[in-house]
């Protein structure tokens, strides 16, 4: 193992150095990436397609393993541990690190089964406190009023909105600390979105959480802190308020102006 030092990690749940990260086609779609990001609150990921910030999302829990990686460097450190060893327990990290994507993608189970299918994988006996998990979970993610008389009803019975929500819920009762959200809200209604939201900034005093919005509108409602992706560049990164209405660079500012994207 080579001896590498993490930089001073304690203001920051996560610290990202010089990370680069290219497909096996020759797409390079990081590109020295250098970012902190800070517990208890919402970092935003934002600007046009193609710009990686799902290729981001992706590396922080791993995922990105499964896909057609060529080569990534640089440094992912979690709590002090570099995510990108080859001997960190991915598994583990995927729980401490829940992500949920644009779909929802819910188990063909009912709305309880959802929920307790990660805990039984995962070596969790039911000693009686899978029911306070499965509530606690729903009400976190904005959606135990709407399904508390039906948690046997199947999963595919529910809304779009509602099963999306689920998804979140589904990732807290696994109860991870870091939760990444990639166009969580692009199918929804404005309600639903509006619902999403809303758990987001709740859960945002508990977890650190990373969401790439489907637009700049909320991008600036959610951000704490937002980083401006273009063509795999980090173009610049600043408190929600400053970026979206005072941005640094002219990229930025053609973008959150609507100019391109
Ligand atoms: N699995 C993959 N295999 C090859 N290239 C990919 C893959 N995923 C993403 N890319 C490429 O990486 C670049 C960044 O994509 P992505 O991370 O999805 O950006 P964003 O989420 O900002 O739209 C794009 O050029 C895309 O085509
Ligand atoms: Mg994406």
């Amino acid at each position: 193992m080579n001896e590498i030092v993490a930089p001073e990690t304690n203001d920051y749940k996560i610290v990202i150095e010089d990370l680069s990260v290219a497909y096996s086609d020759g797409t390079e779609s990081l590109r020295n990436i250098n970012l902190k990001i800070p517990a208890n609150s919402i970092t935003v990921l934002f600007g046009p397609a193609g710009g990686g910030k799902s290729t981001l999302l992706r590396t922080l829990n791993r995922l990105n393993d499964l896909a057609d990686v060529i080569e990534t460097s640089g440094h992912v450190w979690l709590d002090g541990k570099d995510v990108l060893d080859p001997e960190h327990d991915t598994i583990a990290l995927r729980r401490k690190v829940g992500i949920v994507f644009a779909r929802p993608i819910v188990l063909p189970m009912s709305i309880r089964q959802n929920l307790t299918y990660g805990l039984e994988l995962a070596g969790k006996k039911d000693n009686g406190e899978y029911q306070k998990i499965v509530e606690d979970s729903l009400i976190a993610a904005a959606l135990w009023e709407e399904v508390r008389g039906r948690l046997d009803d199947p999963a595919i019975s529910i809304s779009g909105g509602q099963q999306q929500r689920l998804c979140l819920a589904r990732v807290l009762a696994l109860q991870p600390e870091v939760i990444l959200l990639d166009e969580p809200t692009s199918g929804l209604d404005p309600i639903s979105t509006g619902k999403v939201e809303a758990s987001l900034y709740e859960l945002a005093k508990k977890y650190t959480i990373v969401l790439v919005p489907h637009s700049v509108q909320q991008a600036a409602r959610t951000a704490d802190r937002a980083a401006f992706f273009l063509g795999g560049e980090l173009i610049e990164y600043a408190e929600g308020k400053k970026i979206f209405t005072n941005p640094q660079d002219q990229r930025t500012e053609d973008y959150v102006e609507g100019r391109f994207g």
